[in-house]
């Protein structure tokens, strides 16, 4: 008898009994895969959690929150709410070729001084891994490497020895030889997470998995196995670019809303010590389209340059593009700016980018786009040392945002002279001007899109 087949969008695991071109949960397009039905007694036992436990009394249980591990990486130990708890499980996603592999190899350095790491591999040889921890300049003692991709001599291994952490790179590379389904489809890596965490709750092991997030959506992605974990980490940040963000997307120890940032270097990934530091060097003086944005990132401000170049167009259809900044967002600003500013500037080929490959996705940012394309269109400029946020509304009016003293103290910090900031957030002013400081940052409010351009004339 054929057995029994249905479709699995690789993305978020919706169902369906027929292909779909397109997934109804997710819009995915081409995600949906044909996979074969598990009977019911032999499907995954969805309790995740160690059998045949008793009652317990809550003020006796040991919450193993005070002996977090520290990782070796301050940004990576922040993001997780300051180490990783013994005993949870942690999934790290990304696009291939980002830096999982680096990082979690720096981690099983770091971890590998409290007790024993696992590194399981089912994309390179322990020899590769050898390698890449010679050009990271790592030795670590207590570290056991192994390749492998079937499930059952992983979790087989596993059990034979103690380990404070165990790594799986990646998910999408095993398989349970039982299961009919190839590796990197929904049900093997659901199946797989499900009994890597059972084990790993078990034996009170630290467990880390590496998903692959690709544009396709030909493997499962990480998506369909964010709730069996107990937190989710995702990597930010462009290949050709230096940079690499990673922020938690579910965190069951500690906040979300926490960002770590790194460098890749030659010798593997590096906590970015000044962040706003990094970002702003490279910067050319006082020139005309560039603009600074303090944004925020987690529980930080950051300072961004944010650039514009406006050109007369020389087709029927102006040509708009950006870099890291919303393209729908720039056109509310454009046409703001023409209705409220009475600049005739539709007309023109409109750029922005954000440098460094930064990711802007603010509305705070709307008033640092708008400055960076008045100041390319009409050539004036806010100053080299000044600094700008705010919200821009459809009537031109500057809207306060959240942080602004956050934002405004990063500036200062940083040495600038001057912030542009929403009058609705002048509240925030007095309170930071009342804590005395010796260099004092001048701060100016601005109300609507036409005081930013009568400001640009004084630049
Ligand atoms: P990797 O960690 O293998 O990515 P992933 O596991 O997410 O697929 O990172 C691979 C990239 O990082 C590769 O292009 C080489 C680069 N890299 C460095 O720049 N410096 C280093 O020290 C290492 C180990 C890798
Ligand atoms: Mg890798």
């Amino acid at each position: 008898m054929k057995p029994k087949t249905q479709y699995v969008c690789s993305n978020c695991g919706s169902v369906s009994l027929k292909w779909i071109g397109r997934c109804p949960d997710c819009d995915k397009w081409n995600t949906f895969q044909e996979e074969t039905i598990i009977p019911k007694s032999s499907s995954i036992n969805n309790s995740l959690l160690v059998q045949g436990s008793k009652p317990e009394k809550i003020q006796e249980i040991d919450t193993a929150e005070h002996q977090r591990i520290k990782t070796g990486s301050e940004e990576l130990d922040r993001v997780l709410g300051g180490g990783i708890v013994p005993g949870s499980v942690i999934l790290v996603g990304g696009p291939p070729g980002i830096g999982k592999s680096t990082l979690l190899l720096q981690v099983s350095n770091g971890i590998s001084k409290y007790g024993k790491v696992l590194y399981v591999s089912g994309e390179e040889s322990s020899k590769q891994i050898k390698m890449r921890a010679d050009r990271l300049h790592i030795n670590p003692e207590n570290l056991y490497v192994m390749s492998e991709v079937n499930l059952d001599e992983i979790l087989n291994q596993c059990s034979l020895d103690r380990y404070s952490l165990i790594i799986l790179d990646s998910i999408q590379t095993v398989f349970r030889p039982n299961t009919e389904s190839a590796p990197g489809s929904v049900s093997q890596v659901r199946e797989c997470t499900s009994a890597l965490v059972r084990m790993a709750k078990t034996a009170e092991s630290a467990l880390i998995i590496v998903g692959h997030v690709t544009k396709e959506g030909n493997i499962a992605g990480p998506r369909v196995l964010e709730h069996l974990v107990d937190s989710v980490i995702y990597f930010e940040g462009e290949h050709i670019q230096n940079f690499r963000i990673i922020k938690p997307v579910k965190n069951r120890f500690g906040s979300t809303d926490e960002a770590g940032i790194f460098e890749m270097t030659s010798t593997g990934l590096k906590s970015i010590q000044n962040p706003s530091g990094y970002f702003l060097t490279g910067r050319t003086g006082d020139a005309s389209g560039s603009a600074i944005i303090p944004v925020i990132e987690g529980s930080r401000a950051i300072l961004v340059e944010l650039q514009a170049l406006v050109t007369k167009s020389w087709f029927g259809i102006p040509n708009r593009k950006t870099n890291g900044f919303d393209i729908n967002r720039l056109s509310l600003i454009l046409a703001v700016i023409e209705k409220r500013a009475g600049l005739q500037i539709s007309s023109n080929d409109v750029y922005v980018n954000a440098v460094a490959g930064m990711e802007i996705t603010e509305p705070a940012a709307d008033l640092t786009a708008a400055t960076a394309i008045i100041s390319s269109y009409t050539d004036k400029t806010l100053g080299v040392e000044s600094a700008i946020f705010g919200e821009i509304g459809l009537g031109g009016e500057i809207r306060g945002v959240s942080f602004a003293e956050k934002r405004i103290a990063e500036a200062e910090r940083l040495g600038f002279k001057k912030i542009f900031i929403p009058k609705q957030n002048e509240s925030a002013i007095s309170s930071y001007r009342n804590s005395s400081r010796n260099n004092p940052i001048k701060i100016v409010t601005l109300s609507t899109v036409k005081d930013l351009v009568y400001s640009l004339g004084k630049g």
